[in-house]
């Protein structure tokens, strides 16, 4: 079924110069699975990293916050990350997941009904790109805002900062903040986490344009394009594109678009920050450095970040 909102963002990317499509439309079902695989990689070393740095934490972040906090998640498709906070008795009343994805939305607080349930679940179906509004929150909860998984690498500085300011007015002027980002390392290392050996990256990049073929109309051969990671390293990120194996014209929604051979579709960025370069953009958005941890090798990083 055809989605105006996605014929929009998709033809608003595809029709500029350097083409691009937002890292948003990659979480249909089928690649919100697709994620979830890539997590298990052996390549992908960034879920399991956290995770073990949020089982060491978790317990410090809820003594911090607590008692009765509220927790809202931003990009929130499963509670696995934010279960690690939870865990703690009495820490939190309440949890806002927010995220794109409606359905795993639905299924989350299901679960969550039987995994927690004395903790309220309010989820919010938002693009947090764009301005949020929070349910109702009692006057007297301290609210934590939790943006885990490197989310945040996907942000051009400049919305980096936008964005983390933008949590703060909708958060409130006594919340914290805590920010889970990969870190700068080797591109010998970023590079097979962006390209894994079985393809499921490949695979995650290209279902972009099966999506745009059933929800747009697009006529994509989605293999006469290749799936390629890059690392730029004046930006301190690697990319994502998409680039077209031969001249071809695709239609979407009824418009005829050109690919030469070798143009690309730049799909995604995943920004490698330094812990100072993380924290002065987190400073400009007006938050200050509570405490910060970081896995063994400065290879991942928590900040719980506060306004004072
Ligand atoms: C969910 C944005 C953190 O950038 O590492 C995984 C998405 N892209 N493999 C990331 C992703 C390619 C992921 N984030």
């Amino acid at each position: 079924m055809r989605d105006p909102d996605v014929v929009r963002v998709a033809l608003a990317g595809l029709r500029a110069p350097r083409k691009t499509l937002p890292p948003s439309l990659f979480y249909d079902a089928e690649g919100c699975r697709l994620f979830y695989r890539i997590t298990e990689l052996p390549e992908y070393y960034l879920t399991r990293t956290e995770r073990a740095l949020l089982a060491t934490i978790g317990p410090a972040v809820a003594d911090l916050v607590g008692p009765d906090a509220v927790l809202a998640e931003y990009g929130a498709s499963t509670e696995d990350k934010a279960a690690f906070l939870l865990a703690t008795q009495g820490a939190f009343q309440a949890y806002i997941p927010i995220d794109v994805a409606a359905a795993e939305l639905a299924q989350l607080r299901a679960r969550m009904a039987q995994s927690h349930p004395a903790i309220t679940v309010a989820p919010r179906v938002a693009d947090f790109m764009y301005p949020i509004v929070l349910p109702p929150i009692p006057a007297d909860a301290p609210v934590l805002g939790f943006f885990p998984g490197s989310t945040i690498g996907n942000l051009e500085p400049e919305a980096a900062i936008a964005f983390l300011s933008r949590a703060r007015t909708t958060l409130g002027a006594g919340a914290r903040f805590l920010l889970g980002a990969d870190l700068r390392k080797s591109p010998l290392e970023l590079l097979p986490a962006y390209d894994d050996a079985a393809g499921v990256t490949a695979a995650f990049n290209r279902n972009l344009l099966v999506r745009l073929n059933r929800e747009a109309e697009a006529t994509f051969d989605p293999m006469a394009f290749r799936h390629e990671a890059r690392w730029n390293d004046d930006e301190s990120r690697i990319e994502m594109h998409l680039v077209s194996l031969h001249d071809q014209t695709v239609a979407i929604a009824g418009e005829t678009l050109h690919f030469a051979e070798g143009e690309t579709i730049h799909t995604e960025n995943s920004y490698k920050h330094t812990q100072d370069r993380l924290l002065t953009l987190a400073r400009q958005a007006g938050w200050t450095l509570e405490r910060q941890w970081t896995a063994p090798g400065q290879r991942f990083g928590h900040f719980l970040l506060n306004q004072r």
